[in-house]
């Protein structure tokens, strides 16, 4: 079978930094696949290799790299695509098409009655097989997610539709799943009766001045908050599934999600320079903090605070877990420190459980001691990025790392007070965490993991 994926946004941020690598290192592995990809920036492939690629790509991946001149406004641009899609077919009798949208959501309605108009046009006499897949974030607001989906599963099967949030593909998440549910001593811990709180801090030094034109419109919950924070929630909450198959993991995604209520407690605020360059005002929020419930059975209780954004003096990308600490008064000591899970996702994967042993030469005075786990000592370094692992699955055509639309759809509803314009952004001075992220621990008597 031949397969082509057809890129839209071939000559963006995204499939420059993370599809097209994606995509070379999977074809060095023998997957075989065509990509067409599709933009404006250049006129000819030359242009687009030239500019798009690393000059050292090997052939094995450039040969299959073509180019096409797209303009969505333009009106033959759909009979051009399906005479172009029907020359790389010749005289294959078997294709599959693998439509790739990474462009921003409001063009999603547009290129999908374009991919329709391409389906109808093409006579080829092959079997043609066809699927889509859509980048996050998947749509601009739960209204809009609601009627993209609606124009999406008219055109293709739910089996045919690959909705993409990258953090799926992540080994912290699939570990985290596997340490949850793969481990007894774990389930033991894991719940509001032994859990006090949970941080998950995600704080990035770039900022987005190089993809203001995409960033402006999307802003820090549509762009992180409502996918990615929103499925580490997930998999840090869910129940077990009954098995480890994507069906039985998203109904207790589902669940999760049900059980939170839209947030009502978050703060929002954009870096300073922000967009300076660009003559005009930009006052799209590029951080945020906030504080949410999961209010199941297991996690009601416990507070899960949440920060995250662009231009900090660190980049630091966590999860930590606190435990409760009766030992304080059990043992007549308020020096003991509390017990921990801290999932460290950058500079480098590892997980560690903090613990109290003694501290030698002192009568039982005891010291927080941790227990790491390194994923590149342990596993080595080949971890696969993410992408490549989310465009296997396309590939092959598994679904289990991808969210569901329901999943989507609740997200949505949870940061939708989040998408208002009526609110205050602080301007934070690049470095520097917002005042708002201090006044949210304070407020709740608790202190930023460090
Ligand atoms: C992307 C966002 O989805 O995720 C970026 O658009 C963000 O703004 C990025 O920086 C973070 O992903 P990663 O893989 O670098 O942690």
């Amino acid at each position: 079978m031949k397969r082509i994926i057809i890129q839209f946004g071939g000559t963006g941020d995204l499939a420059l930094k993370k599809l097209y690598p994606a995509y070379q290192h999977l074809m060095e592995k023998e997957f075989a696949f065509e990509v067409l990809s599709l933009g404006r920036r250049y006129t000819t492939r030359e242009d687009f290799l030239a500019n798009s690629v690393d000059s050292d790509a090997p052939a094995s991946f450039t040969d299959h790299l073509d180019y096409m001149y797209y303009d969505m406004a333009d009106a033959n641009v759909v009979a051009l695509l399906a005479a172009k899609l029907k020359e790389m077919v010749g005289s294959e009798t078997e294709v599959e098409f693998i439509y790739y949208l990474a462009l921003q959501p409001s063009l999603y309605e547009d290129a999908i009655h374009q991919i329709k108009e391409v389906d109808a046009s093409l006579d080829c006499v092959c079997t043609l097989t066809k699927k889509i897949v859509v980048e996050k974030p998947f749509g601009f607001d739960l209204e809009s997610a609601q009627r993209y989906n609606e124009i999406l599963e008219k055109a293709f099967t739910d089996k045919e539709i690959f909705r993409v949030d990258h953090y799926l593909g992540k080994e912290f998440m699939q570990n985290l799943l596997l340490m949850r549910f793969h481990n007894d001593i774990i389930r033991r811990i894991w719940d509001n009766r032994t859990i006090e709180s949970i941080q998950i801090i995600f704080d990035e030094t770039h900022g987005v001045d190089q993809r203001l034109g995409f960033y402006e419109k999307i802003g820090v919950v549509r762009d992180t908050i409502q996918n990615h924070i929103m499925q580490i929630i997930t998999y840090l909450t869910m129940s077990e599934p009954a098995s480890l198959s994507p069906e039985d993991i998203a109904v207790e995604k589902e669940k999760v999600l049900r059980s939170i209520s839209s947030v009502e407690d978050y703060h929002m605020g954009r870096y300073e320079s922000l967009g300076v360059n660009s003559g005009h005002v930009v006052q799209t929020p590029t951080y945020a903090a906030f504080k949410l419930f999961v209010n199941t059975y297991y996690f009601a209780d416990i507070p899960i605070y949440v920060r995250t954004g662009k231009m900090q003096k660190e980049a630091k990308s966590l999860i930590y877990i606190k435990f409760k600490n009766i030992t304080k008064e059990v043992m007549h000591d308020q020096g003991i420190a509390e017990n921990a899970v801290i999932i460290t996702i950058h500079p480098e994967l590892t997980i560690d459980i903090s613990m109290n042993l003694k501290m030698p030469n002192t009568s039982w005075k005891s010291k927080p001691v941790r227990f790491r786990f390194n994923q590149s000592e342990t596993f080595g370094v080949n971890t696969p990025e993410a992408y490549e692992q989310i465009v296997q699955k396309i590939l092959i055509g598994d679904k289990s790392l991808f969210p569901t639309m329901k999943e989507i759809t609740e997200s949505w509803r949870i940061v939708e007070p989040m998408l208002s314009e009526e609110q205050d952004v602080e301007v934070y001075p690049i470095r520097t965490l917002p005042r708002f992220a201090t006044q949210l621990a304070k407020e709740n008597h608790f202190t930023w993991f460090d």
